[in-house]
């Protein structure tokens, strides 16, 4: 049996949690959510490797076999120097775009993900190796960030936000959109609203999770009771905050119906 950790900068890697949880059952998770520090997507990238490196020791310190970061900021950033430093497997995540173009590259796709992911090199590199014909398009949306970290979920607020930024953009042009950060997850309703129905909606955490079960190998094959534990900021999360953590975990659900 193995216990895999799992973080973001907040609530947005319960999306990939949540897959993780479907499909291995029987594992144990710890979460964090390092609060203190979101939004990622805003930092630099100095501050950024400072604080995934404290949430990585922290895990480090709680046994886990694999970590997750279920961040593609956080992945952007750190996940090389990670990997240098440590031989438990780190799975990472970045945008679903060569998913995007082998499902509907006939016509252009709109990547969206915070402002440090739209720029960083890991970014570039990708697009240079998989965009052959220049399909891609990138937009950043970190207003989708601060909304779900506030609970802020309501159409009236979301869907003006969405119109606004995509506002220069011909949607009819494109194929899809990916969804390069966990937190845009709990928004698939507010863009299903504003997107024309051709456009499919395309996220990594399927992806991320096949990644991490490659990575476990026969070290799954035993199970426990799976049990998971949240952290926020590095205090377990009990009570009212662990209520939260539901309410997040249940718009998930709703949320994975949605494509
Ligand atoms: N959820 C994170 C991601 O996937 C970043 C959100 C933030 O800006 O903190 O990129």
């Amino acid at each position: 049996m193995s216990r895999i950790g799992v973080f973001d900068s907040g609530f947005g890697g319960l999306s990939v949690l949540y897959e993780a949880m479907q499909r291995l059952p029987g594992q144990d998770f710890i979460y964090y959510a390092d609060r203190v520090h979101v939004p990622y997507g805003e930092k630099s990238q100095e501050q950024l490797l400072e604080y995934v490196q404290q949430v990585v020791d922290f895990l480090i310190n709680q046994n886990v076999d694999a970590i997750v970061i279920a961040c593609n900021t956080a992945t952007s950033v750190a996940v090389a120097s990670l990997r240098e430093q440590y031989t438990l497997p780190i799975i990472g995540m970045e945008p679903a775009v060569k998913k995007a173009l082998d499902l509907y590259g006939d016509k252009k796709v709109l990547v969206t993900a915070t402002p440090i992911t739209v720029r960083g090199d890991k970014m570039k590199l990708l697009v240079d190796r998989v965009d052959k014909h220049h399909l891609v398009d990138l937009v950043a949306l970190p207003g989708l960030v601060h909304f779900a970290e506030r609970e802020q979920f309501d159409k009236e607020t979301v869907v003006p936000y969405l119109q606004e930024t995509l506002q220069d953009r011909d949607l009819t042009a494109y194929s899809s959109l990916v969804l390069g950060c966990t937190h845009f997850n709990y928004f698939k309703d507010s863009f299903r609203d504003i997107l024309p129905e051709q456009m499919a909606l395309v996220d990594g955490n399927a992806g991320t999770i096949s990644q991490l079960i490659r990575k476990l190998g026969t070290q799954i094959e035993s199970t426990g009771e799976g049990r998971t534990v949240y952290y926020d900021s590095g205090k377990l999360c009990e009570g009212e905050k662990r209520e939260k953590i539901d309410r997040y975990l249940e718009r998930v659900k709703r949320m994975r119906e949605i494509s």
